[in-house]
C-alpha cells in the first residue's frame, strides 16, 4: 500500500471574530487511511474541519493537499478533492435525493461524469436508490446522513471529512453507514477523516486517531482504546 501523504498541516490557527480556537494544530493523513478525531464538546473539532475546507479563515505554517498548497476558497478546496460533510448534514430539503447528489458533483466542478458517479454511489447505498425521487425533507435522520455522505462522494474526493456521522443515529445505523463508507474508501483508495463523539465508532473504523484538546490535535497510539479515552475525558 502506498504511504503517500494526502494532507499535511502544521501550525493551523483559526477562530471566530478574533477569538482563537485552534492554536497551531498539526495533522497528517496518508493515502487510503481512515483517521478519527474525538474530543469534548467545544474542543474545536468542527472549527478544524471548517478551517481546512475554507469555510472560515485560517493561518498556518504549512497546509498541503497531495503536495499542493491548500487553497483558501471553499470551491477551490473542493475542486482539489478535499470534501467536507458538515455537522447536521445540511442536505437541501426541497430537492430530491437525486438532485442533492447531482449538486455534490457540480459544487466540486465535477459535473462531467456525474451520471456514472451517481450510479456508483446508488449501488453503494441501495436505500438511496429506492428514495431517489423523494424530497430530502421526507427522509429519516439516518437516510439524510446517508445522503450527506453520498453527496460528498459525488465530488470524487481524495479526502472526505465527515463531521459527526453518528449524530442522532442509533449505534447500528452509524456503524452501517460508516461500513459502506469504509467499503467505498477501500475500493477507491480514498482517505477519510471522521470527527465524532462516538468513540466506539471511531475505534471500529479508524486506523489512527487524534484527541482534540486546547485547540490542538494530539495523536493517540491506541486507536481509541480505553486508556487514552479515560485520560482524555475523565
Ligand atoms: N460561529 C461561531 N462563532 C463564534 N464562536 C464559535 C462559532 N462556532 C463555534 N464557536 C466556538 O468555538 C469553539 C469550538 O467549537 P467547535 O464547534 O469547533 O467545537 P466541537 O469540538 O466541534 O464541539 P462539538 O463536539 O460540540 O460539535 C467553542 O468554544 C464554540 O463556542
Ligand atoms: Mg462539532
Amino acid at each position: 500500500m502506498s504511504t503517500q501523504t494526502i494532507l499535511e498541516v502544521s501550525g493551523l490557527r483559526a477562530g471566530y471574530g478574533g477569538v482563537p480556537v485552534l492554536h497551531g494544530c498539526d495533522l497528517e493523513i496518508r493515502e487510503g487511511e481512515t483517521v478519527g478525531i474525538a474530543g469534548l464538546n467545544g474542543a474545536g473539532k468542527t472549527t478544524l474541519l471548517r478551517a481546512l475546507s475554507g469555510a472560515i479563515p485560517r493561518s498556518c505554517d504549512r497546509a498541503l493537499l497531495r503536495g499542493d498548497r491548500l487553497p483558501s476558497r471553499p470551491d477551490a478546496v473542493a475542486r482539489l478533492g478535499l470534501v467536507h460533510v458538515p455537522e447536521g448534514r445540511k442536505v437541501f430539503p426541497t430537492l430530491t435525493v437525486r438532485e442533492n447528489l447531482r449538486y455534490g458533483a457540480v459544487a466540486a466542478g465535477k459535473a462531467g461524469g456525474a451520471a456514472r458517479e451517481e450510479r456508483r454511489v446508488l449501488d453503494a447505498f441501495p436505500r438511496l436508490a429506492e428514495l431517489a425521487d423523494r424530497r430530502a425533507a421526507l427522509l429519516s435522520g439516518g437516510e439524510q446522513q446517508m445522503l450527506a455522505v453520498a453527496r460528498g462522494l459525488m465530488a470524487r474526493p481524495v479526502l472526505l471529512m465527515v463531521d459527526e456521522l453518528s449524530l442522532g443515529l442509533s449505534p447500528k445505523a452509524a456503524l452501517d453507514i460508516s461500513a459502506v463508507l469504509a467499503r467505498v474508501a477501500r475500493t477507491q483508495n480514498l482517505s477519510v477523516l471522521l470527527v465524532d463523539q462516538n468513540t466506539t465508532l471511531l475505534g471500529a473504523r479508524c486506523d489512527r486517531g487524534y484527541i482534540m484538546r486546547d485547540g490542538l490535535a494530539e495523536p493517540i497510539d491506541d486507536a481509541f482504546g480505553h486508556d487514552t479515552l479515560s485520560a482524555a475525558y475523565f
